[in-house]
């Protein structure tokens, strides 16, 4: 990490949830080396440990807060801390996410409501805890994490497209609340594609295991043909999620960042 250049996130405090695989764990990696202070929360100990070491390794600044993103009064404590040892909050990445692959009439009433918990409703909470720290500051950026099943849809993920596309319309009445009180606070959504992190790994096993195959090639294969660029790395969405956290994108508000190789012009 170059110490000699300013980074583009510098002074800014930011929180990253689910980070510490993923998608999660290559923005809070990208965000401290932007020089920004990262709070990385999951609910897994030992990954989001493991983030914060990476981080560490690299001469960046970041700390650990064990997380359940679905969990109402843990975002009060996961908010208030940071704002106690840091004195703000200036981004906040609502990453955290799960999917579970079933066809509709076997997708239970529980898978549905579990589904909902940590892609949706730990989302409004988030922004809800985050936007009562930044209105003081007159500035912040929220950055909600959906996915292009937000807006096409797949007959093995009914709740996750729906929680997805609950993302993408919460985000924008956050905005608009936002701008409306003029609080200075920014919420966009980003729509990732395909891209190779854990849960899509657990995905494609699962694919693999359901049709008796004994490799995975050919389904991976099968989601690299989805997207014109292929399958897509988790750095590439920590790229455009930098980009609305810091002040170049100061003008961007209520919008949706889609990085999917392609897969929405098909
Ligand atoms: N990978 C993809 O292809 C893809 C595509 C579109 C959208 N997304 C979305 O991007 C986000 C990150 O996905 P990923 O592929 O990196 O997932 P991942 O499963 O690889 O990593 C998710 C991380 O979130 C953590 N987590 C799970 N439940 C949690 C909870 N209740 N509270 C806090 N942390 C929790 C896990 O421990 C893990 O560290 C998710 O919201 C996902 O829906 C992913």
């Amino acid at each position: 990490m170059s110490r000699e250049r300013k980074g583009r996130l510098e002074n800014k405090v930011a929180i990253v949830t689910g980070a510490g695989a993923g998608i999660g764990r290559a923005t809070a990696l990208a965000f401290a080396a932007e020089d920004a202070f990262v709070a990385v929360t999951d609910i897994d100990g030992t990954s989001g440990n493991g983030t914060v070491e990476l981080i560490h390794a690299q001469g960046g600044k970041a700390l650990f807060l064990e997380q359940d993103a679905g969990d109402e009064a843990r975002w009060n404590e996961v908010v208030g801390h940071v704002v106690e040892m840091q004195g703000r909050l200036d981004v906040l990445v609502n990453n955290a996410g799960i999917q579970i692959s079933l066809p509709l009439p076997e997708t239970t009433l529980d898978d549905w409501r579990h589904v909902f918990r940590i892609n949706s409703e730990s989302v409004f909470l988030g922004t809800r805890t985050a936007i009562e720290a930044m209105k003081h500051q007159g500035s912040g950026s929220i950055i909600n994490v959906s996915s292009t099943y937000a807006m096409v849809a797949d007959h093995l993920n009914a709740a996750y497209c729906a929680s997805k596309a609950s993302v993408r319309h919460f985000t924008k009445a956050a905005a608009l609340h936002c701008s409306h009180n003029r609080l200075g606070i920014r919420v966009n959504s980003v729509h990732p594609g395909v891209i190779d992190t854990p849960m899509l790994q657990r995905e494609i096993a699962e694919v693999t295991h359901n049709r008796g195959l004994a490799a995975s090639g050919a389904i991976r294969a099968e989601w690299d043909l989805l997207c014109p660029l292929g399958i897509g790395a988790a750095a590439d969405i920590a790229h455009g999620i930098v980009y609305l956290a810091a002040d170049e994108s100061c003008y961007v508000t209520g919008s949706e960042l889609v990085i999917d190789g392609g897969h929405l012009i098909r």
